[in-house]
């Protein structure tokens, strides 16, 4: 069997950082980003297969950085997976205090640059019959004070992500709710806060695994119900 090619964004911490790692352990060629440098080589290095990883630093938000990611996947992508985020300011300001540029910036990365990099990709995806997976939240469907800007953005990643999958039935388009985890992230949303009580990135990693695995149509999914509460490894 040939080796499956994964875009992973955001890999260098994280969940796009536990999704490599057990797309690595699989033996899938990789290629990562992130925006500093160090620290996607440093992510890279404690990986399964270092050897079969394409690092590209870079931000998401930079057209000239998603063609090089695109340059570095090659003809075949089995794999895209709109990981990379930005939750906007820290603490969460309400939409009345939401300032219209910080709104944009939160946009342009979890909105416009996973479409973006989508079309920077479809003929590979094309040529594997390949799986997008945007990473979506329940700040999309829920209205939490504060989390207005950010939301919004992941709202309209589903919408885009459902109206791909209609528009290319050849492939797997997924927009999925990883739920609470202790990152970065989510400490920048509840500064100051513990937050040690909310599971660790690799404990959802087992449900994306069961959705590829699986022969689940297109859709919007929340990990919590790929794998029962308690099964995951
Ligand atoms: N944590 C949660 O509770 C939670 C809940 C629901 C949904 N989510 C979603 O899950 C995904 C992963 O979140 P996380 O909590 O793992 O985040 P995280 O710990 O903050 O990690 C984010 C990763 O993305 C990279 N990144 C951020 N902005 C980037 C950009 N503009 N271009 C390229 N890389 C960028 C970061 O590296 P650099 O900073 O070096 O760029 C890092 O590798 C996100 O889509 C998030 O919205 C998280």
């Amino acid at each position: 069997m040939t080796t499956r090619t994964a875009l992973v964004t955001g890999a260098s911490r994280g969940l796009g950082r536990a999704l490599a790692t057990a797309l690595a352990d699989r033996g899938w060629r990789l290629v990562l980003d992130g925006r500093d440098p160090d620290r996607l080589a440093s992510a890279v290095a404690g990986l399964p297969h270092p050897d079969l990883v394409t690092a590209v630093p870079g931000d998401v938000a930079d057209p000239e950085h998603r063609a090089a990611l695109a340059a570095a996947v090659g003809p075949r992508l089995d794999l895209l997976v709109n990981n990379a985020s930005d939750l906007g300011p820290s603490p969460l300001p309400m939409l009345a205090d939401l300032r219209p540029e910080e709104f944009l910036r939160v946009l342009t990365v979890n909105t416009v640059a996973p479409l973006a990099l989508v079309q920077a990709v479809l003929p590979a995806l094309r040529n594997a019959n390949g799986t997008v997976v945007d990473i979506s939240s329940d700040a999309a469907v829920e209205p939490y004070a504060g989390w207005g800007g950010y939301g919004a953005s992941k709202a309209a990643l589903d919408q885009l992500t459902a109206v791909l999958a209609v528009e290319n039935p050849g492939l797997r388009v997924f927009a999925v709710d990883p739920g609470d985890m202790n990152t970065d992230m989510h400490q920048a949303a509840f500064p100051g806060e513990d937050i040690s009580d909310r599971p660790a990135p690799d404990t959802v990693v087992p449900a994306f695994l069961a959705l590829l695995d699986s022969a689940l149509p297109s859709g919007r999914y929340r990990a919590a119900d790929l794998v029962p509460a308690g099964t995951a490894r």
